[in-house]
């Protein structure tokens, strides 16, 4: 049977996606920029099974069944459709190294492994463009953690809406973990409910697009200083317009927010750092390289601490297909 196994990253975005234009080609409101990690990889293995009438997946070993398993095989249907005929059922084995569905973008590690190696296994091809705009399919953000380092993913239309690599200046991210556990919504009806609730709402999508020009500059003149604080006020005006729903949604809690708090004291005794935090309650701190184990340090009383340096993009590990 013909197997193909690949790798990728978590990203954590400095300018982040919230909120889609097109929610079935997942096309974003608005522009992306984020750093793909070099830590707590997601490894997806892909067997065709001419024998199987269903696809089968499992995650961390464990067999997945309902949204999970029908979200993996919708997924596959994607990319038996771009391949043509009548391609065979696939048994999909995922492990994360990341807790699943806790902010720490493990959604977008497995979309991105998934993409390659079920691209592989069908024979779709390989490039970065293509892989990035299946992967989107599954899970926006995955479309940048096909690439490795920083990417920025474009708004585009369906064939133009993809993730690149932009080059910027080396970076740290302190991965302060508060809350292991499951979000209390998922982001696809969070970023749902924001757009149909929010009274903010167009101000967030415009604000995001500003922002995005604003950090593309700051990349070009690799101005970490401004980097971070424009990461910072995108991260919290994305928790702000969240919160702004109804029913509202917070992420954060007050774990999460004594993290944000600890970073801006370290700022003020000449630490150059700066938090985030994406769809749940942990929190990354961004710096220079050099500030990292003092800054890592210093937070570690808050959470459990992890420090990530610009990782790969997805890397087929086995079974390439010529
Ligand atoms: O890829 P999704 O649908 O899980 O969206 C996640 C969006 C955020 O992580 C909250 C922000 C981002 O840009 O990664």
């Amino acid at each position: 049977m013909t197997t193909a196994t690949a790798q990728a990253h978590p990203n954590i975005a400095l300018v982040k996606y919230w909120g889609k234009r097109d929610e079935d080609l997942v096309l974003p409101l608005a522009g992306s920029l984020s750093m793909t990690l070099d830590a707590l990889p997601t490894t997806t293995s892909v067997t065709l099974d001419p024998s199987a009438r269903e696809d089968a997946f499992e995650l961390n070993g464990e067999p997945a069944s309902g949204e999970r398993l029908r979200r993996v095989a919708r997924f596959l249907d994607l990319a038996r459709e771009r391949a043509g005929g009548e391609p065979p059922r696939a048994i999909v084995r995922s492990r994360n190294e990341a807790p699943t569905g806790a902010g720490l973008a493990s959604s977008a590690s497995g979309f991105a492994a998934l993409a390659l190696a079920a691209s592989a296994a069908y024979g779709l091809p390989r490039d970065a463009r293509s892989l990035s705009r299946l992967a989107r399919r599954g899970s926006g953000s995955a479309a940048r953690s096909v690439v490795g380092g920083f990417a920025v993913w474009h708004a585009g239309d369906d064939e133009t809406s993809y993730a690149e690599a932009i080059d910027g200046p080396d970076l740290r991210m302190v991965i302060v973990t508060v809350d292991g556990s499951g979000k209390a919504v998922s982001s696809r009806e969070a970023m749902r409910r924001t757009a149909l609730t929010s009274p903010f709402h167009d101000a967030w999508a415009l604000s995001a697009a500003q922002s995005l020009d604003a950090m593309i500059a700051a990349f070009r003149d690799a101005d970490v200083t401004r980097i971070g604080r424009i990461a910072e006020s995108n991260a919290l005006r994305m928790h702000a317009v969240i919160q702004s729903a109804d029913p509202p949604i917070r992420y954060l809690g007050p774990a999460s927010v004594a993290v944000f708090d600890a970073v801006r004291r370290l700022r003020g005794e000449g630490l150059d750092a700066y938090a985030t935090a994406d769809a749940g309650p942990n929190v990354v701190a961004i710096c220079r390289p050099e500030d990292a184990a003092d800054l890592a340090r210093a937070l570690a009383p808050l959470g459990g601490v992890r420090v990530a340096a610009p990782g790969p993009g997805a890397t087929l590990t086995a079974g390439a297909a010529a």
